[in-house]
Order: C-alpha cells, then sequence, then structure tokens
C-alpha cells in the first residue's frame, strides 16, 4: 500500500462536507489504492458533531481509511497535510450576496492561512469553498509567505458544471458532448460564463446557440444558480458543491484531458490583462499536479468588457481586506 495522503477538511461538521468525506474515503477523490488521513476542523462548539462523523467514518469500513484526526485548532489540523478543503465558513441566507460574508468569514482564512504556513506540507494543494471563495483564498495565501501563492486555488468548478449542464440541455446534447467551457472570475454575479470556445461535439457551440440565448439567458442563469438554489432549497448548495469540490481537486492531482480545459480560480500572474496577485478563474490545463492558464484565447469587446467588471469586483473585494495582510 502507499504512504496515507493527508487530506485536511475544514468545516467538517457542515452540509458540504457531510457530501464530501464519505466520497473521499470510497477512493472518489484519489482513486482506490490510495490510502488517506482525514484531519477534520471544526469550532470547538461542534466537537460532539465531529465525534459521531468519525464513527460514521469508521462504520463504513473503508480499506482506505488509515486514521481520522478531529480537532478545532487549525495547527493539528494541517499538520503535514497534502491537501486541505478549505470548506468552514459561514453561508449565505435568501436575499444575500456572497460578498456580505467577507467580513464574517475572512479572519477564518487569516488564522487558516498562518496555520498552512507554519505545519502544513510545501507542497500543499488548497481549495478554497467557504465565501466570498476568491478573496479568502487571497487572505490565506498572504498569511502564508513560505508557500507558494500556487498552493491556493479557490472554487468556480461548481459554476462550471453548472454552465456546461445548462448548455447540454439547452443543445439537447449529452454533458460529455461539451468540451471547453470557461467562467472567468470571481464566483459572483458577476463571473462571466463564455461559450466564446466552447464545443458541442467538437464544433463551435455559438455556431448552434442563438446569440441571444447566450447575452441574455445563459450568463444570468449561471451568475445567479446558487442563489435560486437558495430560493428553492432554503439553503445554499452542498451535494452539487461537494462535488465539485472534489471534482477540482481531482483534475489538480490527476490531470485534465488532452482536448479540455477545466475552470479554476488560480493566482493571476497578469495573463489576459488581469491584474496580478488576484485570485482569478481561468481556463486551466492540468499535468503532473501542476496548472497552467490556457494562453492566447482570443477575446472580443463584448468578453473583453464582463472580464473588466468581474476583475474590478476582485480588485474592490481587495481593497476590504487589505488590513488582514501582514
Ligand atoms: P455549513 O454552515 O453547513 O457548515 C459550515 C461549517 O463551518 C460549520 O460546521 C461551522 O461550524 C464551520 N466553521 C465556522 N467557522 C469555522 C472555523 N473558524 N474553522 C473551522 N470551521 C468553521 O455551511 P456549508 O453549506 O457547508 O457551506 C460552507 C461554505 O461554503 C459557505 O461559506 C458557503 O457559502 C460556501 N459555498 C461555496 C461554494 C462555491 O462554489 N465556492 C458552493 C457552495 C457553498
Ligand atoms: C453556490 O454557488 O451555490 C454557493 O456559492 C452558495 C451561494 O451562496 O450561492
Amino acid at each position: 500500500m502507499n504512504t496515507p495522503v493527508h487530506i485536511t477538511v475544514t468545516g467538517a461538521a457542515g452540509q458540504i462536507s457531510y457530501a464530501l468525506l464519505f466520497r473521499i474515503i470510497a477512493g472518489d477523490l484519489l482513486g482506490p489504492d490510495q490510502p488517506i488521513v482525514l484531519r477534520l476542523l471544526d469550532i470547538p462548539a461542534v466537537i460532539k458533531d465531529l465525534q459521531g462523523i468519525k464513527m460514521e467514518l469508521d462504520d463504513c469500513a473503508s480499506p482506505l481509511l488509515a486514521g481520522v484526526v478531529i480537532t478545532a485548532d487549525p495547527n493539528e489540523a494541517f499538520e503535514n497535510a497534502d491537501i486541505a478543503f478549505l470548506v468552514g465558513a459561514r453561508p449565505r441566507g435568501p436575499g444575500m450576496e456572497r460578498q456580505d460574508l467577507l467580513h464574517i468569514n475572512a479572519e477564518i482564512f487569516s488564522v487558516q492561512g498562518r496555520a498552512l504556513n507554519e505545519v502544513a506540507g510545501k507542497n500543499v494543494k488548497v481549495l478554497v469553498v467557504g465565501n466570498p471563495a476568491n478573496t479568502n483564498a487571497l487572505i490565506a495565501l498572504n498569511n502564508a509567505p513560505n508557500l507558494s501563492p500556487r498552493n491556493f486555488t479557490a472554487m468556480t468548478r461548481l459554476d462550471h458544471n453548472r454552465a456546461i449542464s445548462l448548455l447540454a440541455s439547452h443543445c439537447g446534447c449529452l454533458v460529455a458532448d461539451i468540451r471547453q467551457m470557461i467562467i472567468w472570475g470571481n464566483h459572483s454575479t458577476t463571473q462571466y460564463p463564455d461559450l466564446h470556445h466552447a464545443l458541442v461535439k467538437g464544433k463551435a457551440a455559438l455556431d448552434g446557440v442563438e446569440e441571444a440565448w447566450f447575452h441574455e439567458h445563459f450568463i444570468s442563469a449561471v451568475q445567479k444558480r446558487g442563489a435560486e438554489v437558495i430560493a428553492v432549497r432554503g439553503k445554499s448548495s452542498a451535494a452539487s458543491a461537494a462535488n465539485a469540490a472534489l471534482e477540482h481537486m481531482r483534475s489538480w492531482v490527476k490531470g485534465t484531458p488532452e482536448d479540455d480545459w477545466v475552470s479554476m480560480a488560480v493566482y493571476s500572474d497578469g495573463s489576459y490583462g488581469i491584474a496580478e496577485g488576484l485570485i482569478f478563474s481561468f481556463p486551466v490545463r492540468i499535468q503532473d499536479g501542476e496548472y497552467a492558464i490556457v494562453q492566447d484565447l482570443p477575446i472580443d469587446a463584448f468578453s473583453q468588457e464582463r472580464l473588466r467588471a468581474t476583475e474590478n469586483e476582485l480588485l474592490a473585494e481587495r481593497e476590504m481586506v487589505k488590513h488582514l495582510f501582514p
């Protein structure tokens, strides 16, 4: 058997984690031969819940589960972590924007950034799920000067999946027929789901889809899908978010197919003129655990305007949390 991989999950007593943990120990993340130690972090008030979750994890008798640590101490949770899912944060309720959570959740990510810096593995792969995810990831990485900013990512895979599903249903094709979807920017209502490069059965999506549907329905439907789920379910998305988190991390570890890419919010290196140092969602290809932003895609005036709008929102969010950068 391989050496166990240490996977930290924060907010481990919450609804997303409940849908994530059991898939991890079933091998959906790292395959059927990779043992795992789960390191579960939550706040002291819910440690009893974590004890119950540990009992259920044990009762799965998963041959992959090599250990479970439950703790309210970030330094214990991130010790030697290879992979970290930063899920723990308050979700929004009906009528709120994700940015409204910034003041409530930001502090969590400075504390956890410092703990990652001190005790995690140097190649730790960090995915921030807790909202507002891009700026929370920015806070964490700014508090982790000994780690590379490339260790930190935020989740737009759920938006990516929503966009694929919506396009497939509009075209009457299978999800598997769609390639090269892109979500640009912030995991917020300024995100830009872009069909200019998408393929349906190998042909340009925009050759088969009316421009009015793309401009007037598709973009806002993807942008507002999270709020729509909250309005219908009364709670924010959980199983689909856990699925997206698992897929984001699996792509990062295992790579992307040759004929496709995925959307990931990563540290901007200035590609496409986006301000350096923001956590911005780009199309990325991944090989051997390293992502590369897909370069040189033509960007027309319509797309350029949307890229600027979501970049400006992220710049404004960065200003709002600068006091948390050491
Ligand atoms: P939840 O309320 O069910 O669970 C959150 C958990 O985090 C709770 O157990 C809470 O005790 C814990 N927590 C709070 N502060 C903590 C801290 N300092 N350290 C560790 N744990 C802490 O919420 P949920 O539905 O699981 O959602 C979690 C977050 O994910 C929310 O911010 C939500 O908005 C976000 N989310 C993001 C996406 C995305 O696509 N990026 C999708 C869905 C949800
Ligand atoms: C989502 O996109 O479902 C999550 O970010 C939850 C939310 O607040 O919309």
